[in-house]
């Protein structure tokens, strides 16, 4: 029978610490959602002692989230692993993940412990937590750059005290595919008592975290950590969408297999780079727009005689849908909620009906909607339901390579209209610069790009801007045929963001 591989999905912890990907409450719950869709096993929601906010979040997840263990991060100190029980405690399957570090170097630069201390800290702690809760994680941060039988001891150590999974971790991304193997294989097979979860936590700093994950595989790890589109501290950890299809597509290599519904996969992709702002490079594997396109003639050639000429998976498989029938004008409500649950979306009537609404408004001005552009109608419906404190009505923007760019830019907000006009170093700049006399806040442009969603010439283009309003990073995402009707939405959306934002920050303080 092949090996069960636990998916450890750690995209709100490890992921959200890296630069860009930040996400507020709202959005951490919608991803965390989408990951029980997927059918991770575990949620690492957070490191609930960083931060309130940190905290709360992890709180909510575990009140939410029914499907999938719900862990917390903390360090080696009873503070720590207080509060992270405090917040996974509401969970039905709660996890306290406890960490510390082992290699010469951390020990000695970082904790400033020898190795006494640490072997007497993590007896204490990891009992501590397990005092608390039955489901313990331990890991041995920079494992793979630590003396191997003191790591024997420390892992020892921490099960005999209860810890259920002992995590070894790659945290600088230095070691090879085959030191990992020969790590994980020479910790398990010296194990006082090996019969807990073994698991690897991969960074990707010279690219090869998710070749380092499977050879891990091969040594008997049975939890993977990865976060979806790789991203985390650096370059990123492992990527779990590329993790689950190389054990699925190399099942007989590998002899394991995983509990993800694969079909979810391009869906959660997106949904992670639509929350951040970060988007996904073309050639990303698994998810990438080119993941699946065959651009060479010798190829088109192989696949329409054979698909497996050159296509080693389908991209059905991962939930992209090659399906080209169209929407128009013309398609009822009807159409569009049979062609969401075909795409697999299970959606409130409430949230189809406001999909509906955005699909009719462009339906009038793009002749064939395909299920790209469904799919970005989707996403746009289920992330930016946030108060409108302002929406758009009109804009006129004139520009050139002999003028300088004006833009006149109208907005309603509670049934009041405003206008102002405004001069930029291009069109985009104008606008958003008449924007900000409008709504009178204190806004920093961090980042914009557009994108087309899908091709051709009414394709619809999808503009992200990212935002410091009054303090919150926001990303707002705009949708349009028009990318500088897209690119003002995308700015509005921002706006509207951290207005509520500000909005429930201000209820909180009230509240207390
Ligand atoms: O990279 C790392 O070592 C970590 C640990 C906290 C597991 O993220
Ligand atoms: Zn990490």
């Amino acid at each position: 029978m092949s090996q069960k591989i636990k998916i450890f999905d750690t995209t709100l912890r490890d992921g959200e610490q890296s630069p860009g990907c930040s996400m507020n409450l709202k959005e951490k719950l919608e991803m965390a959602r989408q990951l029980e869709r997927l059918g991770v096993d575990i949620i690492e929601a957070g490191f609930p002692v960083s931060s309130p906010d940190d905290f709360e979040s992890v709180k909510q997840i575990s009140q939410t989230v029914k499907n999938c263990t719900v862990a917390g991060l903390a360090r080696s100190v009873e503070g720590d692993i207080q509060r992270a029980y405090d917040a996974v405690k509401f969970s039905e399957s709660p996890r306290v993940h406890v960490f510390i570090a082992t290699s010469d170097i951390h020990m000695q630069y970082k904790l400033k412990m020898t190795r006494e201390q640490v072997v007497e800290r993590v007896a204490y702690m990891v009992r501590f937590a397990r005092s608390l809760c039955s489901d313990i994680e331990f890991s041995a941060e920079d494992a793979s750059r630590s003396d191997r039988d003191f790591l024997v001891r420390v892992f020892d150590t921490a099960i005999a005290a209860g810890a259920t999974t002992i995590n070894i971790p790659d945290t600088t991304g230095y070691a090879t595919p085959t030191e990992m193997y020969d790590l994980v294989f020479y910790i398990k097979s010296h194990l006082q008592n090996p019969h807990v979860d073994i698991s690897v936590h991969n960074h990707d700093d010279l690219g090869l975290a998710v070749a380092t994950s499977l050879a891990c595989v091969k040594a008997g790890a049975t939890q993977l950590e990865c976060t979806i589109n790789g991203i985390g501290e650096r370059a990123g950890n492992a990527a779990l969408e590329e993790i689950v299809m190389g054990i699925k597509t190399r099942r007989d290599y590998y002899d394991a297999e995983t509990g993800i519904d694969t079909k979810q996969i391009y869906r959660t992709s997106k949904l992670l780079s639509t929350i951040t702002g970060v988007p996904i490079a073309p050639n990303k594997s698994i998810v990438g727009a080119n993941a699946f396109a065959h651009e060479s003639g010798i190829h088109q050639h192989g696949v329409l005689a054979n698909r497996e000429t050159y296509e080693i998976m389908q991209p059905e498989d991962v939930g992209v849908n090659k399906n080209t029938m169209v929407l128009g004008k013309h398609s009822g409500k009807h159409a569009f909620a049979d062609r969401i649950s075909e795409l697999g979306y299970r959606m409130s009537e409430e949230d189809i009906a406001a999909a509906f609404e955005r699909f009719k408004v462009l339906a009038d001005r793009k002749k064939d909607i395909t299920d790209r552009d469904i799919e970005a109608l989707i996403s746009a419906t289920a992330v930016n339901d946030v108060k409108q404190t302002y929406s758009l009505k009109s804009f006129v923007i004139n520009s050139g390579t002999v003028i300088s760019a004006t833009a006149v830019v109208r907005l309603v907000k509670d049934g009041e209209e405003f206008e102002h006009v405004a001069r930029g170093e291009g069109p985009i700049d104008a606008a958003f610069k008449a924007i900000d006399r409008i709504v009178k806040r204190q806004t920093k442009l961090e980042n914009w790009t557009i994108q087309a969603v899908t091709e051709g010439e009414d394709a619809l283009g999808e503009a992200i801007s990212k935002i410091t309003c009054e303090g919150n990073l926001v990303t707002g995402r705009g949708l349009s045929p028009d990318i500088l009707e897209a690119s003002i939405r995308s700015y509005i959306n921002a706006i509207n963001k951290a207005i509520a934002l500000s909005g429930n920050v201000k209820a909180d303080l009230s509240g207390k």
